[in-house]
């Protein structure tokens, strides 16, 4: 569990709550709770409703089928999700609103338009069609954030060719077995990508990548950094993506895409070491990110929207590009980091753009917090009205923090709860009606039955659990790419016919939800997910590691931090020197964020008479707590030893 017992007790304990004031809920698209009573009546006519507000080519029969653990939604109906996000707002007022204002990492900006964007998107989607891809061909993306990005996302929706985005700082290891597992067609890279102010070689990871990605017959290659980073072309294989732009036609007619065709695949990391190609589809999807942008950031046409996210994860695909887009909303889009090129940069965007709606993680508050509160005073954030947390739970502090300094305690904050298999929102509060408690997530979105359960599946009206979800969503994710055994055995194993998270909760007497963290081997980093399995099959990678265990630890910044027990070979001797070197080697592998923060030398590792490591009593070790029952050790001493170790490390 992400924190430390004590943590948990505290915030438990939180009894401050913050309502609406009525110039919020007056405006608000949701001021009563008219859309909760409705969804108890009749669940599908909800969804059935937030459907009928986007374009469909052909209206769908039927809007649920649900033979567990697979749910249909809207069958029948056809649409497009590009046309969703850009043609039908060209022919409204919207046509030259701002879609995507791209902020760079020097603070030059570029403006797309509605009509911009869509010429854009329609060119790159023909330079796709004429490299070949057809309609269920994979397209992997690999690029910084830049606009490509989006366009190149949308192009892929466009022709129906799922895309499958990998986080620009993944490691070539990490982006060839993404690509390996989709057998993609096309890469989608850029030059390099910059990273306070550094030139992160994108392409030429991608050509280590692509030595063992068969699969892939062409590379499209985006000029970003220019001569600051020598890339090599291959022939016949790689193209500069402007050179491919220069004549292509601009209009290239939507695919007609039946409601349950497959819209991408993002991957994610679960409980092995091999990251899970989570599936999407196209109407559910598009339905999810549409109503839940609309109304938990109660989004206006006049609005100026920003989610702080990496587009390389769920959040920036449905609350940067597919969610906003579709509500014809203007988001913004930010290439760099929040310290770069000073720790004022965020708010420097939000007075220059005077942003209205402000997205962003706990980690980062808790950066801007340790940075101290004259950094936001100085700059003017009066146009925030309302501001939203994701990725991790957000500790109350942190939560009264940014109420404080940057909504200047008058806008509602929407803590929301979602995962990349949910596709969407699903637990949050509706901003001009619910009451907030700093810490929790507050209820779940109307039309989600979100529950907590015990062990045995029993729900707990008030106490702690596991988070599950009792009945399907549109947005909910429908397989694991190429695995289906694993998709059942995650998902809808522990508890038949219901959906099992991988966290745990608590619920107080209101019935709101406080998300504690995972309760499986994934860890919470800083809001990305990395399992342990991952760090420790990198680190036994090296060739002075014989075994090493990886567990989560509380930390104030990333809300967990990774520490490695690692055991070395016996002819190999421990030094800071080689302590380093194993950080990097992971950080080669995977990719910075998975970089150990602490790495512990061990003899042994702690087991049981089965030989299963004892990652509970690791956890413990790392966290400094009290140890718990350690009668099923194989050898007590170990962990003693372990201990001792670690808090000599720490004194
Ligand atoms: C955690 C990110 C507490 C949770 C959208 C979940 C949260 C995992 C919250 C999914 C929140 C996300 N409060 N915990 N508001 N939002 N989480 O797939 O553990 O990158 O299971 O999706 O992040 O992470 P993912």
């Amino acid at each position: 569990m992400a924190k430390t017992e004590k943590a948990i007790e505290a915030l438990l304990k939180e009894g401050r709550t913050f309502s609406p004031s009525k110039k919020f809920r007056d405006n608000a698209h949701v001021q009563d709770e008219a859309l909760y009573r409705k969804a108890k009546r009749n669940r599908e006519k909800l969804w059935e409703d937030f459907a009928k507000e986007l374009d469909w080519f052909k209206k769908w029969r039927k809007v649920l089928t649900w033979k567990v653990p697979d749910a249909k939604w809207f069958t029948g109906g056809k649409l497009n999700v590009s046309y969703n996000c850009l043609d039908r707002h060209i022919e409204t007022a919207r046509k030259n609103k701002a879609a995507i204002i791209w902020v760079g990492e020097f603070g030059e900006s570029i403006t797309l338009t509605y009509w911009e964007l869509y010429r854009e998107v329609n060119k790159f989607a023909n330079v796709l069609k004429n490299l070949g891809v057809k309609k269920g061909d994979r397209v992997t993306i690999y690029l910084p954030m830049i606009p490509e990005l989006a366009i190149a996302m949308l192009a892929c929706a466009r022709i129906g060719a799922p895309h499958s985005i990998v986080f620009g700082g993944f490691s070539p290891d990490s982006l060839r077995d993404r690509i390996r597992d989709c057998k993609a067609k096309v890469l989608i890279t850029s030059d390099g990508g910059y990273r306070r102010g550094k030139v992160i070689p994108l392409k030429k990871n991608a050509d280590e990548a692509l030595k063992k990605t068969p699969s892939i017959k062409k590379v499209v290659v985006v000029n970003r950094v220019g001569d600051k980073e020598k890339v090599r072309m291959k022939r016949g294989r790689d193209l500069w993506w402007h050179k491919l732009m220069e004549d292509t036609s601009p209009y290239c007619a939507p695919e007609r895409m039946d409601s349950e065709d497959m819209l991408f695949i993002l991957y994610t990391s679960g409980t092995t070491g091999k990251p899970k190609g989570i599936v999407h589809t196209t109407g559910g999807y598009m339905v999810g990110a549409y109503a839940t942008t609309k109304l938990v950031f109660d989004l206006k046409e006049e609005d100026t929207y920003w989610c702080t996210a990496d587009i390389g994860w769920v959040t920036g695909h449905s609350y940067i590009v597919y969610g906003p887009l579709a509500n014809g909303a203007t988001s913004i889009m930010y290439e760099g980091a929040p310290d770069y090129p000073d720790i004022g940069r965020f708010w420097a965007i939000v007075e220059k753009y005077a942003v209205n709606i402000f997205y962003t993680a706990p980690t980062a508050i808790r950066a801007f917090m340790k940075w101290g509160e004259e950094h936001p005073k100085k700059y003017d954030l009066s146009s925030l009205r309302l501001l939203g947390s994701v990725g991790e739970p957000i500790n109350p502090e942190a939560w009264m923090w940014y109420h404080t300094h940057i909504g200047g305690k008058k806008c509602p904050i929407v803590d929301t709860w979602w995962q990349t298999e949910t596709g969407s929102i699903l637990i949050t509060a509706l901003p001009g009606l619910t009451k907030l408690k700093p810490g929790s997530t507050t209820i779940p979105f109307p039309g989600i039955e979100a529950d907590v359960v015990d062990e045995a599946g029993k729900s707990v009206k008030v106490g702690a659990g596991y988070l599950v979800i009792n009945s399907p969503w549109p947005s909910m994710l429908r397989g694991i790419y190429g695995d289906r055994r694993r998709y059942v055995d995650t998902y809808w194993s522990k508890y038949p016919g219901i959906y099992f998270t991988g966290d745990g909760a608590k619920r107080d007497k209101d019935g709101y939800i406080w998300v504690l963290g995972r309760v499986d081997d994934v860890m919470n980093v800083a809001g990305h997910r990395i399992s342990t399995m991952e760090v420790e099959s990198a680190l036994v990678d090296h060739p002075a590691v014989v075994e090493s265990a990886v567990v989560g630890k509380s930390h104030d910044l990333k809300g967990q931090a990774i520490v490695a027990f690692t055991t070395l070979k016996r002819d190999v001797k421990s030094s800071p020197k080689l302590l380093e070197e194993l950080r990097a080697h992971v950080a080669k592998k995977i990719g910075a964020i998975a970089r150990p923060d602490e790495i512990i030398f061990t003899a042994d590792l702690p087991k049981t008479r089965s030989g299963k490591i004892m990652r509970r009593l690791l956890r413990n070790i790392a966290e400094g707590a009290v140890l718990g029952d350690t009668t099923t050790l194989a050898d007590p001493s170990v962990v003693n030893q372990l201990r001792e170790q670690h808090e000599h490390k720490e004194g």
